[in-house]
């Protein structure tokens, strides 16, 4: 069993393991948690590991009760999130009671949002169950919600009580959300960690306990110096500025969050190339990765200029960009807006 520790401003454990749902009702009684649960999850996600998790809370002695919406991301709404509050609140749920998010980055986004909100803030614990969750979304605290103006424009930052990555829910995922993780993975790789890199360039099946471990470590260090996305957080949104866009001009249901990234990470190499800001040698390394994990190295830029101008990171008409000139060697740079939007 690996643990990390996560110093934030509720400080809380990642652990991993293949296995780990069945000592969910264990550990949220070792925490003390109240003992009463509700499990927010999507139709699909429950279909898998609904019974085990609620199994492992009544087992435990928490009395269990369940809210599910249809799985995707066009789900992460102001709708479904009323949806999960009503819920919540009919059903008399107190401030000693305790949400499980038990699902992807948008279960996990949303019911993070919902638990910081409902009676003004709820524990929540966090059971990420896709690559992309495991390695990113569900550590650090992020929580939030799409409009249709963009995405993740609603959150707030509310740390978990708790971070449990089953590893063995990645055998269950489609190839196609495997991969979305993936870019989630590569990026830490850019960033801050070419051991990543290095490891997916020589497997030929990725070791993905050990991946999701090494990049929980490296976000694990980036959030204890900048909890609130200050500072170097802002270096995890390497790829997002125009990945964000690509996405919100897909409609959210053109492209996963990781294919969008994927494109959105060369089109900032080639942007910090046409810049003079060196990165052609990443560029040439991550073509054949990202080919192998039937990821997009380009996408098209119709539409997206708009939702790039609305970017969170925006102050006035300069943003803040993460860029990387060589393999784990991440940096931020403030630009103005202007010259992003050139992009073709
Ligand atoms: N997913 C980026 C972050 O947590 O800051």
């Amino acid at each position: 069993m690996t643990t990390i520790h996560i110093a934030a401003s509720r400080e809380y454990d990642v652990v991993i393991e293949p296995g780990l749902l069945t000592r969910l009702g264990t550990m949220a009684a070792e925490l003390g948690l109240g003992r009463r649960a509700a499990v927010i999850s999507d139709d699909a996600v429950f279909a898998l590991y609904g019974a085990a998790a609620e199994k492992a809370l009544t087992d435990a002695g928490f009395q269990v009760d369940h809210f599910l919406f249809p799985h995707g991301e066009q789900q992460k709404t102001l709708s479904t999130y009323g949806q999960v509050l009503n819920f919540l609140c009919g059903r008399r749920f107190t401030r000693s009671d305790f949400l499980v998010a038990l699902g992807g980055g948008v279960v996990g986004d949303l019911a993070g949002f919902a638990a910081a909100t409902v009676l003004r803030g709820v524990d929540f614990v966090q059971i990420p169950t896709t690559l992309l969750a495991q390695v990113d979304s569900s550590v650090g605290g992020k929580t939030g919600l799409d409009l249709p103006e963009g995405k993740n424009l609603i959150g707030c930052f509310y740390q978990p009580s708790l971070v449990l990555a089953d590893t063995d829910c990645l055998e269950t995922l489609p190839r196609r959300q495997l991969s979305s993780g993936m870019a989630e993975v590569i990026k830490c790789g850019v960033i801050g960690d070419e051991e990543i890199l290095r490891h997916l360039e020589a497997a030929a099946e990725p070791e993905l306990p050990w991946l999701v471990e090494r990049c929980c470590r490296y976000k694990a260090a980036v959030v204890a110096r900048d909890e609130r996305d200050g500072g170097d957080r802002r270096l995890l949104n390497f790829g997002h500025t125009f990945g964000h866009a690509y996405e919100a001009a897909g409609g959210y249901d053109s492209y996963t969050h990781g294919e969008a990234v994927a494109a959105g990470m060369m089109q900032m190499l080639r942007w910090q190339v046409s810049h003079g800001l060196g990165g052609q040698e990443l560029l040439d390394r991550l073509t054949p990765l990202l080919e192998r994990w039937e990821l997009p190295v380009r996408l098209p830029w119709d539409g997206a200029a708009d939702y790039l101008a609305r970017d969170k990171k925006r102050a006035g008409d300069q943003v803040t960009i993460a860029v990387a000139q060589r393999a784990g060697a991440g940096r931020l740079m403030a630009v103005p807006l202007a010259s992003l939007l050139e992009a073709e």
